[in-house]
């Protein structure tokens, strides 16, 4: 058992994650960040320097038996676990497209998808329920996205993305039901980012206007005022990175 306060940053390896990590590592209400991820530490991130200490950085896959003895290790924090960012998303790969044209679903790209941006993050709220259990406030946020919007998908395409990330914010409304009956001090994040310039969405970055296109180090900034800010509500909210509500 450790008195310090924990931030717990899941899917650590990712661009807009390793800025969040960055921007914890210098925030005097965190003691400590864990990491997670299935690659090791990039080398920026293993320093420590007089003001910030390295990361906590453990590897794991994300089939859910890794999972439960990530949660394992992170027991000593039990009940300080004050943040909790869930980064995980795929859009893309060597074997995943986005489609574009209904032609285009595939069973294996749907279950990829779904298992990356829905699955995972559901199974680490199952998981971690009872080491954020406690007396201190902890906001969770997980990574969404506007197309995830039912009422705003007036473009269509992207089918996997979309309806993955739609089904994410089901699975952390349902969550948020459950967690302010027995994780009372949890309040739990839906988050958009705004289209940020990382391998994810490079191959769309085109279309996107030089203003629209954020750095990795604004969204964190702005990630991390938004759920110091947060009131412990017992609701799920659907937030982008201005703070604004998104429509279901
Ligand atoms: N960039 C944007 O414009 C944008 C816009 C809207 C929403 N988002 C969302 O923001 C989040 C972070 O995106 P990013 O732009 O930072 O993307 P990124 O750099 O591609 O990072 C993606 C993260 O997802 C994890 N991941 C990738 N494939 C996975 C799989 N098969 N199973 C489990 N985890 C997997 C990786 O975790 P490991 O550390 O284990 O490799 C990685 O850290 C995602 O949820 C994304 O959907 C991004």
């Amino acid at each position: 058992m450790t008195d310090a306060t924990a931030a717990l940053v899941l899917g650590a390896s990712g661009g807009i994650a390793q800025a969040i990590i960055t921007q914890l590592m210098s925030d005097p209400e965190i003691d400590i960040v864990v990491a997670v991820s299935r690659k090791p530490a990039p080398s920026h991130l293993t320093r420590a320097s007089n003001t910030t200490s390295a990361p906590l950085w453990i590897e794991s896959e994300y089939a859910e038996p890794a999972m439960a003895r990530v949660v394992e290790q992170l027991q000593p924090f039990a009940g300080h676990i004050t943040r909790v960012i869930i980064c995980h998303g795929l859009l893309h790969s060597d074997t995943v497209w986005p489609e574009k044209r209904l032609e285009d679903i595939n069973a294996n790209t749907l279950q990829a998808v779904f298992q990356a941006n829905t699955v995972v993050p559901a199974l680490w709220l199952k998981l971690l329920h009872p080491i954020l259990k406690g007396k201190q406030r902890c906001v969770v946020a997980a990574l969404s996205a506007r197309v995830g919007s039912i009422n705003d998908n007036h473009l269509g395409g992207w089918y996997a993305y979309r309806s993955s990330k739609a089904a994410l914010n089901m699975m952390l409304r349902t969550l948020s039901i459950e967690y302010a009956r027995r994780v009372k001090n949890v309040k739990l994040i839906a988050f958009h980012p705004g289209t940020t310039d990382t391998a994810l969405s490079k191959p769309f970055q085109t279309s996107v206007p030089a203003e629209k296109l954020f750095t990795t180090e604004f969204v964190a900034a702005r990630l991390c005022r938004i759920m110091h800010d947060a009131e412990i509500d017992g609701q799920l909210s659907y937030l982008d990175w201005d703070n604004k509500s998104i429509p279901w």
